[in-house]
């Protein structure tokens, strides 16, 4: 047969176009895209399914030590296997730096570890805590070269944020570079005052979290990111913005012609604060950071993706169980300065979209199919190998069926969690057939591929950097005054 699988009569949907096609894969590659192809050693008839590429999770935790230090539920293995069974066929999780880690040191144990145990593509980007002049003049240039050209900074959590001299830094390097910062804009020291007097009156519960990371903490931060940014003339991206406050200080950035470029996560969609405020410590299920916040907060992130100023969805999986090795380190006692903050969310995270957002009549499949996987693999240099159904592209896809029914709940589930934010919630639409790079890794239910037979992708250049090589401004305080070519040797404040 001329081709290893073909797929046919199905309707395919790129992040432009829909069309009725076939597709000829082989090689793990797609090889044709026509009418009536030639048959291939598996035929798979799509006629009434939806075929769209396979997702890209640009944002999830996986088997990473958080800024408290508590250890993730989900290994290489549980976190590709359950990506899989949502339609994902490529993640890229954080290879997170610890005070003191030597950044080649962190990147090659992380490489280790998924490599003996990822289903599914992957790479990383790095979780920068400690800029140290070895990491930016060394380490940093390096990890790029070798494919990791995305680097996430924290302007909260003690452990790991970087004060703004840092940060302005790291954003030089990046430009140098050509790497793009992902930024975690929380102010720290906003957080920890309401925090200190929250428990100073003995209020504790797992509700307060959200009151404590204010939408003013996470609007000003990201109005910091923003002009530090523009200051150096450079791209960053937002993650995971919750706040009505947050998405306009993005639109307002990017009416200005800013190159500023934002995501958001199912949490912020389909949660509230309101789900935080249980009895006994129920909420912490719900606790992830920036928290759910209001109704309101919800539609502006709703119109942010609907309307361009949010690029990416990704789910922001930060899996950890609700008992003493996660969310309840302290048991009983276990304030809501203790819970492990995030929620799992890498299985669900596109049928919630695909239901709420196309079903319900909000979304085009083509925005969906942007916002799931093509707007990924555009930022963070994947492009036009993942993230699209085009000749040439790997053959990462998954096949619709888009009347199929589904209560999500933890017993369906493949991460190693033990409870959804989302239990009971019954979406439309669900990715049966999903396949990566031409195997199926999914069908009738059940996974088909071994242990560790993901590959590691090395990266290329983001779009946004690439962008603004072009369009960059000649008349920037930093261009203007200092060559990007050569680094300031002047002492950092560290
Ligand atoms: O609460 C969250 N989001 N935990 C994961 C770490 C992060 O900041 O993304
Ligand atoms: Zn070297
Ligand atoms: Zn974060
Ligand atoms: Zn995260």
């Amino acid at each position: 047969a001329p081709f290893d699988l073909t797929i046919r009569n199905g309707r395919i949907s790129t992040a432009t176009d829909t069309f009725t096609a076939d597709i000829g894969v082989r090689d793990g590659v797609i090889a044709a895209l026509g009418q009536g192809l030639a048959p291939g050693k598996r035929d798979i008839d799509a006629a009434g399914r939806w075929v769209l590429p396979g997702g890209i999770d640009s944002h999830c935790h996986v088997e990473q030590l958080s800024g408290m230090g508590i250890m993730c539920a989900d290994d290489f293995y549980s976190a590709t296997v359950s990506a899989a069974f949502g339609g994902t066929t490529t993640i890229i999780p954080f290879a997170a730096q610890h005070r003191g880690n030597l950044l080649p040191d962190v990147v090659s144990d992380y490489a280790r570890r998924a490599a003996e145990k990822a289903v599914i593509d992957y790479g990383f980007h790095l979780i920068l805590s400690d800029p140290t002049e070895q990491a930016l003049q060394h380490d940093l240039p390096e990890l790029i070269r070798n494919g990791i050209t995305s680097f996430k900074v924290f302007m909260t959590y003690d452990r790991l944020k970087l004060d703004d001299y840092q940060l302005l830094d790291v954003l030089e390097v990046a430009d140098r570079e050509g790497a793009l910062v992902m930024v975690h804009a929380e102010n720290n020291d906003m957080i920890r005052w309401v925090a200190r007097r929250l428990a100073e009156r003995g209020m504790t519960a797992p509700k307060y979290h959200a009151v404590a990371h204010t939408p003013l903490a996470e609007s000003e931060a990201t109005n910091r990111a923003v002009t530090l940014a523009r200051m150096m003339d450079v791209p960053i991206l937002i993650v995971h913005v919750a706040g009505q406050e947050a998405v306009r200080v993005v639109h307002s950035s990017q009416a200005l012609g800013l190159p500023i470029h934002a995501e958001s996560c199912p949490q912020y969609l389909f949660l509230t604060a309101q789900d935080i405020d249980q009895p006994g410590l129920e909420g912490a299920k719900f606790c992830c950071s920036p928290p759910p916040r209001d109704p309101a907060s919800q539609e502006a992130v709703w119109q942010g993706l609907i309307n361009g100023t949010l690029q990416l969805y990704s789910s922001d999986h930060a899996p950890y169980r609700f008992d003493a090795s996660g969310k309840l380190p302290k048991g009983e006692d276990t304030t809501f300065k203790d819970v492990a903050n995030g929620v799992p969310g890498l299985e669900v995270r596109m049928p919630l979209l695909f239901s709420e957002g196309v079903l319900g009549g909000r979304l085009s499949i083509e925005r969906f199919v942007a916002l799931t996987a093509t707007n990924h693999a555009r930022t963070y240099g994947l492009y036009p190998k993942k993230g699209t159904i085009a000749v040439g592209a790997d053959a990462d896809i998954a096949i619709w069926n888009p009347e199929r029914e589904v209560t999500i709940g933890t017993a369906m589930l493949h991460d190693n969690v033990g409870y959804t934010p989302y239990e009971g919630k019954t979406v439309r639409g669900w990715p049966e057939v999903v396949i990566s790079r031409g195997r199926i890794a999914v069908e009738n239910g059940e996974l088909q591929v071994a242990r560790g037979s993901g590959q590691f992708i090395k990266r290329g250049t983001p779009e946004p950097v690439l962008r603004q090589r072009l369009n960059g401004n000649p008349d920037a305080l930093v261009r203007k005054y200092f060559s990007s070519a050569s680094p300031s040797a002047a002492p950092s404040n560290t």
